[in-house]
């Protein structure tokens, strides 16, 4: 049973990312962690949000999951981040969030503590690696270490076997493309282990 307090770090416009985050939240819960699910805050204008059906639907369902804050971070030995690619990077919305670390980045705060990512793009080859390394690019700077799932899983082959995280498609009505529950469960699960053996080890 693993003893850590873990994370689940989203942004979703349209549901895709949510619906991972919650895979995560579940396997991490079965797997006996403190898990706190949390939203990154919306930061776009009502008119841009108002004009994608889409979105506004997910803004409206999601408008009571609790938004993420730098005090998850404090709180937190493991993070799982889950965001959509916006042009093979992290949303503004999430980056907020990292701008917003800088005081516990100083204090050394995030340090040791255990992340990984995943992520969804309309294509198969839409920039999803490159987002999943442009965020992983900003835990190295934190002294986060990352816990990617690697290929410790065959779900991840069915998944799309993509080594840094899990990743999908969408098709134009938002449906993912692949099956990816069991790899979003199985990352949750490695991450969480992960986190297990820095905590043991800093005891
Ligand atoms: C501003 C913007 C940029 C995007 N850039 C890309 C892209 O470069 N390649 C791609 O395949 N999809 C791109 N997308 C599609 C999103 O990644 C897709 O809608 C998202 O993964 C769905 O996740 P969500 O349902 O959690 O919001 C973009 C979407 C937006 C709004």
């Amino acid at each position: 049973m693993a003893n850590v307090k873990l994370a689940v770090i989203y942004y979703s416009s349209t549901g895709t990312n949510y619906q991972m985050a919650k895979w995560a939240e579940d396997a991490a819960k079965q797997e006996g962690a403190e898990v706190k699910l949390v939203k990154v805050a919306e930061t776009a204008p009502m008119s841009a949000i108002e004009q994608n059906p889409a979105w506004k639907k997910h803004y409206e369902e999601t408008k009571d999951v609790q938004e993420a804050t730098v005090d998850d971070l404090d709180w937190a030995d493991a993070y799982i981040f889950s965001v959509p690619t916006r042009f093979g990077n992290v949303p503004s919305q999430f980056k907020q969030l990292m701008d917003m670390a800088g005081g516990l980045w100083f204090q050394g705060k995030l340090v040791n503590k255990v992340a990984s990512a995943m992520t969804s793009a309309q294509n198969p080859h839409g920039g999803q690696e490159a987002t999943l390394l442009n965020l992983y690019t900003s835990m190295f700077h934190w002294g986060v270490l990352v816990a990617a799932p690697g290929y410790t899983n065959d779900a991840a082959f069915t998944a799309g076997g993509n080594p840094y995280g899990t990743s999908v498609s969408v098709d134009g009505e938002g449906n993912m493309k692949e099956d990816v529950e069991e790899a979003v469960r199985n990352q949750a699960i490695r991450t969480i282990n992960v986190a297990e053996m820095i905590v043991k080890g800093q005891q």
